[in-house]
């Protein structure tokens, strides 16, 4: 798509959003084209927070299906939409509720801390959500005795568990672009660039982590490149968080980490596919056609509000 045809969609979309009365989110990760049609960029907290305050009757979640499953069950009485109904998340994918169930079965003097990257089946089975710019102060806050499952992601749990000195048990999961950078890469641009920071989601592995000056979400790495008087960064998350950093400080220079290379296949892609799946041909063809539509059984919303709300409350 050439440019001027990228901005006939941006200004059709727009146009359809404020007849529609729809207010279209996005996370950092989604194209750049797709951050310009937003009304509100933001981090998993942020867009959930922002989705219950907003005027609107429809509300777009350019971004995967657990974003927008947290939307409608926060929004019950709105429409909200995806872009494509394929956008799914590795993270949310590695815990299907059956087996948290069976696992809280075995464990039941436990309490559930979830990430918000899970299904709203497995938040109906959690006592409180976090997301990656509240999990320690969520965890702070929780009895120092208790006992607390935390999933899915492995990488954030051991870094909660180190940051809090809790002991949680941990679920297995992770997120396929997160633990695939690689930590001779990193080595070596840090090597060839003194003095700049590292900054570092916590989906990442340990080993990236401890050479990191900065660990947090992507609103908190981006706030830290805006504040930071550093004037080069390495950047340890997915790279559409890039657009949005060099659109806040253009006189400053980001450098993505690369992924390992595995079995011999080089992988340049440190991007997230299913944020890539949403497009602005299908993001026009959302709002057009007011579909794919993010349902969540009711039984299940009524369960899993609790645990969100919780969340909320404790941020
Ligand atoms: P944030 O909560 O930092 O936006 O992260 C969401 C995510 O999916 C990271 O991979
Ligand atoms: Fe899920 Fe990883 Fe994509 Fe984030 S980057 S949405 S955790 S697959």
């Amino acid at each position: 798509m050439d440019l001027k045809e990228k901005e006939e969609y941006i200004y059709k979309i727009k146009s359809l959003a404020k007849e529609k009365k729809a207010v279209i989110f996005a996370h950092y990760y989604t194209r750049p084209e797709i951050q310009e049609c937003a009304d509100f960029i933001g981090d998993s907290l942020a867009l959930a927070q922002e989705a219950t305050r907003v005027d609107a009757d429809i509300l777009v979640m350019c971004g995967v299906h657990f974003m927008g499953e947290t939307m409608k069950i926060l929004c019950p009485d709105k429409k909200v939409l995806i872009p494509d109904m394929n956008a799914g998340c590795s993270l949310a994918d590695s815990c299907k509720a059956e087996d948290l169930a069976a696992f809280k079965a075995q464990h039941p003097d436990h309490m559930v801390v979830s990430y918000v990257n899970t299904t709203a089946e497995v938040k109906a089975l959690t006592d409180v959500v976090v997301t990656s710019s509240n999990a320690k102060k969520i965890v702070d806050q929780l009895p120092k005795d208790a006992k607390i499952i935390f999933g899915p992601d492995h990488n954030l749990g051991s870094y909660i568990n180190s940051v809090t000195g809790r002991d949680m048990l941990l679920w297995n999961g992770a997120c396929h672009v997160h633990s695939r950078f690689s930590l001779e890469a990193l080595l070596q641009l840090k090597a060839a660039n003194q003095g700049v920071e590292v900054l570092a989601h916590p989906e990442c592995k340990a080993p990236i982590l401890a050479q990191s000056n900065v660990i947090g979400s992507t609103k908190a790495l981006l706030q830290h490149t805006i504040q930071s008087s550093a004037k080069r960064f390495i950047i340890a998350t997915e790279s559409g968080i890039l657009f949005e950093m060099q659109r806040a400080c253009p006189d400053k220079e980001f450098i993505p980490v690369p992924p390992e290379v595995t079995e011999g296949v080089g992988c340049s892609c440190n991007e997230c596919e299913y944020m890539r799946m949403n497009t602005l041909e299908k993001l026009y063809n959302c709002l057009f056609n007011e579909t794919p539509e993010i349902a969540v059984k009711k039984e299940t919303a009524e369960k899993a509000i609790s645990s969100i709300e919780r969340m909320l409350a404790l941020s």
